[in-house]
């Protein structure tokens, strides 16, 4: 109805012979609602207002966007896509294949994204040699938060081997602390699962288990251990976890309630949003071990009609790789921006360690793209390792068991 709307004014103006300057419109679907997200998507918001665009918001909460990309699917299916959508990773490639997605290429050679932006990056925004998505930013995953005066309080560093976070864990548990601030809800578990994928197994591993999808990395000893640690970490965390949104621990390790989390980087938007500092309130780590999980958001634009809705999207990337939302947006939202020509002087301390280690890492082969965050795997493989890994450690399945449950989903999975 509104695609119909649009046509019909726009074809009355040519007809009345008016010079016809397109205005642009455009219906953003994202999944921003968190204190420190929702500030920063304000920052696009107003960017995009004074740029003289029209912005109606889709905002569908729901942390990763499980929720979001259902949404999608049902607008996409009842042949009304939104005007940019926030997607990312192989789904940008799966969502192009489907032939829904518009070619943004005008505009990203027009404003050389090919120079400014890393070729690991730019060859997520590529779907056969055009461009098909703009990129945002890079949240890191594998960090660790703190509660700096409860590790204080209670003797405790910040853990570099899993053997440190199990000994003070136990510590702040003797203490009466809740150790591990966790939401269960299945992508939470699979964010914490790759981060101990990373740190048990390594780099190596990592990419064979979960980029590769071998399956002898999946039913390997060193999958077993994986496994054994996240029923270890289980048992750090609160009863009353179950269905708890990630702003929510995020808030419990900030109020005190409990020590750490494992969470990305968009946990430090919570902190910062709520006026705390890094270095002093909070603390940020990466998790143990070597490596870097990578996470990048990104906007793709869908094939709508009408010369508002496409100057909107025009509009729309353009000021999304523009340097001054880099910028202000990757404050606000704890990530860093996915541009390498930003200065980042006004940045933290975490998002500085995330930018070396992105460089060091980039260097050494151990910069990974995040499977819990979509950047690794197409949906269904993505999917059928979350089942297991949230089935796992919501149960007493042994870990034995998980490893052969899943190899045999994977499997299953094409
Ligand atoms: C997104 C972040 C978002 C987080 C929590 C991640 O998958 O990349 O931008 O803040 O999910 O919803």
């Amino acid at each position: 109805m509104k695609r119909f709307a649009f046509a019909t004014v726009s074809t009355l103006a040519v007809m009345a012979g008016s010079a016809v300057v397109a205005e642009p419109q455009a219906e953003v679907l994202h999944w921003w609602t968190s204190g420190g997200e929702a500030k920063s998507v304000a920052v696009l918001q107003e960017e995009f207002a004074t740029n003289g665009g029209t912005w109606t918001d889709m905002p569908v909460a729901g942390g990763a966007g499980d929720a979001a990309m259902t949404a999608l699917r049902a607008r996409v299916l009842a042949g009304n896509p939104p005007t940019a959508v926030q997607l990312k990773g192989p789904a940008i490639q799966e969502w192009y294949e489907e032939g829904v997605l518009a070619d943004i290429s005008a505009v990203a050679e027009a404003e050389g994204w090919a120079d400014v932006l890393p070729a690991s990056i730019a060859g997520h925004m590529q779907c056969e040699g055009t461009w098909c998505a703009a990129p945002v930013n890079v949240h890191r995953v594998d960090w660790i938060w703190a509660n700096a005066d409860i590790l204080a309080a209670n003797g405790i560093e910040m853990p570099s081997t899993w053997e440190e976070f199990n000994a003070a864990a136990e510590k702040l548990q003797a203490a009466g602390v809740i150790p591990l601030a966790h939401g269960g809800q299945a992508w939470q578990d699979a964010t914490v699962f790759e981060a101990v994928v990373l740190g048990v197994g390594g780099p190596e591993f990592y990419q064979k288990a979960l980029v590769d999808l071998d399956p002898e990395a999946l039913t390997s000893d060193t999958m077993v251990q994986v496994f054994d640690q996240m029923r270890t970490m289980r048992g750090y965390v609160d009863e009353n976890f179950s269905g708890r949104d990630w702003n929510l621990a995020t808030a419990m390790v900030m109020n005190g309630e409990a020590a750490f989390q494992i969470m990305g980087d968009w946990a430090k938007g919570e902190f910062l949003a709520a006026g705390k500092k890094p270095g002093e309130d909070f603390l940020c780590a990466s998790t143990p071990g070597d490596g870097y999980l990578y996470n990048v958001d990104s906007f793709a634009m869908f094939n709508v009609e009408g010369d508002d809705n496409r100057a909107g999207q025009d509009l729309l990337a353009k000021l999304i790789v523009g340097p001054s939302f880099q910028k202000v947006f990757n404050l606000n939202k704890g990530s860093i921006p996915a541009r390498t020509d930003v200065a980042l002087d006004e940045f933290d301390i975490c998002a500085t360690l995330s930018a070396e280690d992105m460089g060091s890492t980039s260097d050494a082969g151990s910069l990974l793209p995040s499977y819990a965050h979509g950047m690794a795997l197409r949906g269904a493989q993505a999917g059928a390792i979350t089942d297991v890994v949230t089935a796992h450690f919501n149960s007493d399945m042994s870990s034995a068991d998980a490893v052969q449950q899943l190899a045999d989903a994977v499997a299953n999975s094409y």
